[in-house]
């Protein structure tokens, strides 16, 4: 099956991916400062990237002080929560070298999904309008990384969710029953949209159906699925992506 978004690379298993995700993080950000003078990212949250994160922060080859850090989203709990999004990456990403304070775009979720989808959207419009002439303001993000949930989800975008549809960037979420913590705030698909990159980073047997649903025409209207930016590429392992012919070999 081709996949109706982007292109795809099967590698041997989730240490390969995430070696091969690392090396793609660092020369998206070697080429965003030497291009504009920073780096824009945005962090998945969940587990699937967790060893990325490592391996970013083990290798200690970014530019942190060049580089700005935002999150696609965030469980509405405290930063220190072990369900934050924010700590996972403080604590794997951030291990040993973290950007300056005012480099790091945290989402406040701790303030309740609503006021927190208005904070983190105002900044983003004080943060990417600065400098942009005209009211057009895009928030151009140099590269997004995504995970994909069993149900097709992506960031906090849920099957039915504001956030699939708002022309706002950011929207409150609510996870359904079994995705605890149910009250989130995502980026919205538009927002995305005006990225120059998404790389999603899936692995393991339990994604194998969705990932398969979602290359598949019946599984268009997966939230995943309906990602789009300039450049959408999937970074998967044999096990999530063994209903996959080779597009790329690893
Ligand atoms: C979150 C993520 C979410 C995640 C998927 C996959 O806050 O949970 O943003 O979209 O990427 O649920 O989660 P795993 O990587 O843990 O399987």
């Amino acid at each position: 099956m081709t996949p109706t978004t982007g292109t795809w690379r099967i590698l041997d298993d989730a240490v390969e991916v995430a070696r091969v995700a690392a090396r793609h993080v660092e020369a998206a950000a070697r080429a965003a400062i030497e291009r504009a003078g920073r780096f824009n990212l945005v962090l998945a949250g969940g587990s699937s990237p967790r060893r990325t994160y490592e391996l970013l922060s083990e290798r200690g080859r970014i530019d942190w002080d060049r580089v700005h850090v935002f999150w696609s989203d965030e469980r509405c709990v405290p930063p220190d929560d072990p369900a934050s999004n924010y700590r996972m990456a403080i604590v794997t990403l951030f291990a040993r070298t973290a950007p300056p304070a005012g480099n790091v775009h945290r989402i406040q979720a701790e303030r309740g999904a609503l006021q927190a989808a208005t904070q983190y959207d105002d900044e983003l419009v004080r943060f990417f309008g600065a400098g942009q002439p005209g009211p057009m303001v895009q928030p151009a993000f140099d590269l997004v990384l995504l995970g994909v949930g069993a149900d097709g989800h992506t960031a906090s975008l849920f099957p039915g969710g504001p956030g699939l549809t708002s022309p706002s960037w950011v929207a409150p979420a609510r996870a359904p029953v079994g995705a605890e913590p149910a009250e989130r705030v995502t980026l919205t698909l538009a927002a995305i949209a005006a990225a120059a990159e998404v790389l999603f980073i899936v692995t393991g047997a339990t994604k194998r159906d969705v990932v398969a649903r979602i290359l598949s025409p019946e599984g268009s209207e997966l939230p995943a699925a309906r990602v789009t930016a300039r450049g959408v590429g999937w970074l998967l392992d044999r096990q999530a992506g063994a209903d996959l012919h080779e597009q790329q070999q690893s």
